[in-house]
C-alpha cells in the first residue's frame, strides 16, 4: 500500500515532504484514487478570507472510489457488517457487490423523487444499514447529505432541515437503542409542521411501530426500492462540489452547518484511516460512533470504504443487554481495530471487570479514542484490560470542521504517552498561541491550538454563512485556523489537548454550545436569565450546571427544575439536560453587563475561593449568595 507509514523514518520523511512541498505531497497521494478528470491545481487558499480549494477542476465521484473501484478484486469481500441492537438478532454481512447494488437502487429511488445534484437531503435514521446506503446514494447522485443525529428533538431537527432547505427527509418508523424504542417518524412529523421546504419523506421500516403516513408526502422506502433499477452510473462531481453538511454547536443559538467537499475530504480521510489505524487488508475494523457525527462519517463509512476495508455498523449501546456488549462484538467478529470514546471507556471501567474477562479480545491490534481528552486513569484501564498491554492506543484529535484526524499517534511508530494525542500527521502544522495572541515558539508551552497551513479536508464554509465561518475560525488569529481548543506541548513537541477554550462543553463526547441551552431555558415564562457552565464528571467528562434566575418567587423548585430539563429535551434533545440547577437572585456581571462565567465555572467545580481578578465584578453580593446556595 502506498503512503503507509511503517516506521519513524517514514513518518519523518512524509512529514518533512508535506511541510516543505505540500502540493507535491498531496498530488502524489491523490493519484491513488480514480478521477475522471485530473486537477489543474493541487491547492489554492487564502487563510485571511477562509477560502480553500483542493484538486481544482478535477472530477470524480467518491462512491466510485468507495465501492466500484473495489468490485473487481474484492466484490465478494464484506464491506459492512451490521450488528443489531439485540444480540439475539442476526448480524448482516454486506459485500462490496451487494453494497454497490443497494446504493445504486437507492440512488435511483432518490432520482425518482426528483432529487437533483446539489439538492439537500436530511437523514434522520438509526444506525441501520439503510443509513449508510442513503448517505452513499446521495453522494452517488451528487445530492448533499445532511445527517442529523437521531437523538435530536423535533425542534432541533426542524432548525437543521430549514437551515439547508432540505427537499427530502429520510427517516425510519422507529429506532432501537438498548431497551428503548424511539418513535422517529412522529418526531419527524412534529418537525415538519415548520418545514415548508420538505417535499417528500422516505420511511424505512425498522421497529414496525405504527406510523401516520401523509399520502402526498410520505413513502415507504421498500415501495420506492421495488421499482428501482440496480444500475446507476455515478454522477461526475467537481472536487469542490459539496459532499455533505454536518451540524456542530457554536457560541450562538444557531447550529453551524459545516460544509465538506468531495475531493479533499476523500483524499484526507482515506490517507488518515490507512495510517492511524494501521489497517491491513482482511482486518475487521470497528468504530462505535454514530454516523450522525463526523467520526461516523469519516471513520465508519468513507475512510474505511475508500480503503476497501470491512467496517462494523453497530446499532446498539455499550451497556445493553450488559456492560460486556462491546467485548462480545469484538470476539464475535474478530475485531482488529477498535475505536471508541473516553466516556464509553469510563462507563465500562466502572463496571465489574468480569464483563471484560469473559472475552478473549485477542484479535485486537490497535485501539483508539476520540471526542474528548482521555484522562490517565481511563487510558491505563483501556491499555491494560482491553489492549492487554500490547495494543497501541491512538488518541486521535480532530473536529467536525477538520473532516479527518489531525493529531494522533501512528501505531508502532510514534511513542505512546498516556493522555497525549502526540504528533501531527503529515500535512498538519499545529501551533500554540499565548494570551497576547503571539505564537509560542519554544517547544514546551501551553496555549490555544491553531493550525498554520490548510489540509485537504478542512471544512470549506458554514452553509449559508461564510462570514460566520471566517469570524469563528479565522479571525481570532488572522492567517491561522483557530480550533477552539487549548493544548500543551512538551519538550519533544508532543501535543496534549486540554479541552475547549470557548463556549462549547463536551458532555459524553457530544459538543454542546451553552448559548442554545440558555436560549431554550429562557423561553420558560418564569425564567429571567440563565447561564450554563460545565463541571467535571467521572463518566461524562463534563456535566452541565445551570444558574437560573426567575422573574418572581418560585412556588415549587423541584417542579421548575423538571420543567427546565423537559424544555431542553424538547428544544435540543435529552443529551443537553442539566445535571445541576441552582436558582439564584442574579448572575455575576461585569460593569458592562457581561456574565462572568469564569466565577460560575469555579463555583460549579466546587472551588469557592480562588476567583482570580474580580475588579470588574459589579455585584459581589450575588456571588456570595450563589456560593452559599451551591447545588452540591
Ligand atoms: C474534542 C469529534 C481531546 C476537542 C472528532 C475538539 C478531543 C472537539 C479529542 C471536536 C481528543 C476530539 N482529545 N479532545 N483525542 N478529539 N476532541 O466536532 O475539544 O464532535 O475540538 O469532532 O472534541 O468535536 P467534534
Amino acid at each position: 500500500m502506498k503512503y503507509k507509514i511503517n516506521n519513524l523514518e517514514q513518518y519523518e520523511e512524509q512529514y518533512q515532504e508535506a511541510l516543505s512541498k505540500p502540493k507535491e505531497f498531496w498530488n502524489k497521494i491523490a493519484q491513488e484514487f480514480s478521477w475522471s478528470k485530473k486537477w489543474t491545481e493541487v491547492c489554492e487558499f487564502d487563510m485571511i478570507n477562509a477560502e480553500f480549494s483542493w484538486f481544482k477542476n478535477a472530477k470524480t465521484n467518491i462512491t466510485e472510489n468507495c465501492i466500484d473501484r473495489h468490485l473487481k478484486d474484492k466484490g465478494s469481500q464484506t464491506a459492512l457488517i451490521f450488528e443489531p441492537n439485540a444480540p439475539k438478532d442476526k448480524a448482516e454481512h454486506i459485500s462490496y457487490n451487494e453494497l454497490h447494488k443497494r446504493v445504486c437502487k437507492m440512488a435511483n429511488a432518490l432520482l425518482a423523487l426528483d432529487v437533483k445534484k446539489g439538492d439537500r437531503v436530511a437523514i434522520y435514521l438509526p444506525m441501520i444499514p439503510e443509513l449508510s446506503i442513503v448517505v452513499l446514494a446521495c453522494a452517488r447522485i451528487g445530492a448533499i447529505h445532511s445527517v442529523i443525529f437521531a437523538g435530536f428533538s423535533s425542534s432541533a431537527l426542524a432548525a437543521r432541515i430549514n437551515d439547508a432547505s432540505c427537499k427530502i427527509v429520510v427517516t425510519a418508523d422507529g429506532g432501537f437503542r438498548g431497551n428503548k424504542t424511539i418513535d422517529l417518524k412522529s418526531i419527524v412529523d412534529e418537525a415538519l409542521k415548520d418545514c415548508p421546504c420538505v417535499q417528500h419523506v422516505i420511511v424505512a421500516e425498522r421497529t414496525k411501530t405504527e406510523v401516520k403516513m401523509h399520502p402526498s408526502r410520505d413513502n415507504y422506502l421498500n415501495d420506492l426500492l421495488q421499482n428501482a433499477s440496480e444500475v446507476h452510473e455515478a454522477e461526475p462531481m467537481d472536487a469542490e462540489d459539496p459532499l455533505f453538511i454536518l451540524y456542530t454547536s457554536g457560541s450562538t443559538g444557531k447550529p453551524k452547518g459545516m460544509v465538506h467537499t468531495v475531493g479533499g475530504y476523500m483524499v484526507y480521510t482515506a490517507y488518515t484511516f490507512k495510517n492511524v489505524f494501521a489497517y491491513e487488508q482482511g482486518d475487521v475494523y470497528w468504530c462505535t460512533a454514530d454516523i450522525g457525527w463526523i467520526t461516523g462519517h469519516s471513520y465508519i463509512l468513507y475512510g474505511p470504504l475508500l480503503n476497501g476495508a470491512t467496517s462494523i455498523l453497530f446499532e446498539g449501546v455499550p451497556t445493553f443487554p450488559n456492560p460486556g456488549r462491546f467485548w462480545d462484538v469484538v470476539d464475535k467478529f474478530g475485531v482488529n481495530q477498535f475505536y471508541t470514546a473516553p466516556t464509553a471507556i469510563r462507563a465500562l471501567a466502572k463496571e465489574s471487570l468480569e464483563y471484560v474477562e469473559r472475552y478473549k479480545l485477542s484479535s485486537l491490534k490497535v485501539i483508539g479514542s476520540v471526542g474528548e481528552p482521555i484522562n490517565e486513569e481511563a487510558w491505563q484501564w483501556y491499555h491494560k484490560n482491553i489492549g492487554k498491554g500490547n495494543c497501541p492506543i491512538v488518541d486521535t484529535w480532530w473536529q467536525t470542521e477538520t473532516g479527518g484526524i489531525l493529531i494522533s499517534p501512528i501505531p508502532h511508530v510514534s511513542p505512546q504517552i498516556p493522555t497525549y494525542a502526540t504528533t501531527p500527521l503529515p500535512g498538519i502544522q499545529p501551533i500554540l498561541m499565548d494570551n497576547s495572541g503571539a505564537e509560542i515558539k519554544e517547544s514546551e508551552g501551553e496555549g490555544r491550538l491553531c493550525i498554520k497551513y490548510p489540509w485537504p479536508s478542512i471544512a470549506r464554509t458554514i452553509w449559508g454563512d461564510h462570514k460566520r465561518y471566517k469570524e469563528t475560525y479565522f479571525s481570532a488569529y488572522p492567517g491561522y485556523y483557530f480550533t477552539g481548543d487549548g493544548a500543551r506541548r512538551n519538550k519533544d513537541e508532543m501535543y496534549r489537548i486540554t479541552g475547549r477554550v470557548d463556549d462549547v462543553i463536551i458532555v459524553s463526547g457530544h459538543n454542546l454550545g451553552t448559548a442554545p441551552i440558555e436560549d431554550a431555558i429562557n423561553e420558560h415564562d418564569e425564567i429571567a436569565e440563565s447561564a450554563i457552565v460545565g463541571f467535571p464528571h467521572d463518566i461524562k467528562g463534563n456535566a452541565l450546571y445551570g444558574f437560573v434566575t426567575t422573574k418572581s418567587d418560585i412556588k415549587d423548585e423541584e417542579q421548575l427544575k423538571k420543567d427546565i430539563n423537559a424544555l431542553i429535551s424538547a428544544k435540543i434533545g435529552p443529551i443537553a439536560k442539566l445535571d445541576k440547577i441552582q436558582f439564584t437572585s442574579g448572575l455575576p456581571k461585569t460593569r458592562s453587563g457581561k456574565i462572568m462565567r469564569r466565577i460560575l465555572r469555579k463555583i460549579a467545580e466546587g472551588n469557592l475561593s480562588d476567583f482570580g481578578d474580580i475588579s470588574t465584578l459589579l455585584n459581589p453580593e450575588v456571588v456570595k449568595q450563589i456560593k452559599d446556595g451551591r447545588d452540591a
